[in-house]
């Protein structure tokens, strides 16, 4: 039987708004966190109660949790969906970049996890799943934050559900394969039948949903999604570990970093990065300018 309660982060789109919807259909009592206001979902599903927290904000986030405590409300299971990618290593570094991934992906989690685990012992399981990557094992190496943020939240998930096995507190990742959502940014990094391979590995939006809250009932730890993703990414780890130089050990997608006199931005990828990429791109050069 699905959990009655639950919180999901990042519902606007992807895989939280497909959580989101699952679960409301079923008549879950669902707690929605979002760092915007979303009037549209809000009228969409009128059971639900919205937050809008950052999770980049820890003491907003705490403070959340505290609440949910204190008036009786906390979740079964913490669905922690929210998340960013970013080009942070083009053809030079940008440190800005990659911390916002890491703020997000990482610590956005972990912010979690902290008031979670001062929560007094409940009679029944608490369920706090991270939603990481196969990213994990061979990330794009324009999207370092992503790849970084990926592996140490498995790390610290693969510890956590050891340590409190047999408690209250179930730690569960989701290790999910593509998904066709707003956060795959980086196909235009990558030659033609990169996509297509992806297209084919992808998971539905709804499958995806369907599979996190089935895995989310169980105490298993790891739930690699889907399954086919799985060889071809094991097959690209492997060959990484025994083939000195394969992709993505020595150079980018879009060659070696830049080492000219103008290299302050990437000039191949960045101006055909997509919608909310591009515009954030954009904003950057206003900044800078
Ligand atoms: N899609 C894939 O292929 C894939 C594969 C492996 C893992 N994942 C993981 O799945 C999770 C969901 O990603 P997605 O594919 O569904 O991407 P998505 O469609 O871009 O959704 C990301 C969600 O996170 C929210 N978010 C971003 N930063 C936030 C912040 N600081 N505070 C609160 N909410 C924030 C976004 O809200 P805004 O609308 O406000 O930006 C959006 O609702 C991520 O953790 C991602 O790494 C995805």
């Amino acid at each position: 039987m699905e959990p009655s309660r639950v919180l999901i982060t990042g519902t606007t789109s992807g895989v939280g708004r497909a959580l989101l919807d699952h679960y409301a259909k079923r008549g879950a009592t669902v707690v929605a966190v979002n760092r915007r206001d979303v009037p549209e979902l809000e009228a969409e599903y009128p059971a639900v109660r919205f937050e809008r927290v950052d999770v980049r904000d820890a003491e907003g986030v705490r403070e959340l949790v505290e609440r949910l405590a204190k008036t009786g409300a906390l979740p079964d299971v913490f669905l922690l969906s929210a998340g960013i990618n970013r080009v942070d290593n083009d053809e030079c570094f940008d440190l800005r970049a990659y911390q916002e991934v890491i703020d997000t992906n990482l610590l956005g989690v972990l912010s979690f996890v902290a008031p979670i685990t001062r929560l007094p012992a409940g009679r029944c399981p608490r369920h706090v799943v991270a939603i990481s990557s196969l990213a994990r094992y061979v990330g794009n190496p324009y999207a370092l934050g992503y790849l970084t943020s990926k592996r140490a939240l498995s790390a610290c998930f693969e510890v956590w559900s050891r340590a409190y096995a047999g408690t209250d507190l179930v730690f569960q990742q989701v290790l999910l394969g593509p998904v066709p959502t707003a956060i795959l940014t980086l196909d235009e990094h990558a030659p033609a039948w990169v996509a297509e391979l992806r297209g084919w590995l992808s998971a539905s939006l709804d499958g995806t949903a369907r599979a996190i809250a089935r895995f989310a009932t169980t105490r298993r730890r790891k739930l690699h999604y889907p399954w086919r993703a799985l060889p071809p990414y094991l097959g690209l780890w492997l060959a990484q570990a025994l083939l000195p130089g394969c992709w993505p050990g020595r150079t980018t997608l879009a060659g070696r970093p830049r080492r000219d006199s103008d290299g302050r931005l990437g000039a191949s990828a960045r101006p055909r990065l997509g919608g909310r990429e591009a515009a954030r791109v954009a904003r950057d050069r206003v900044d800078e300018g």
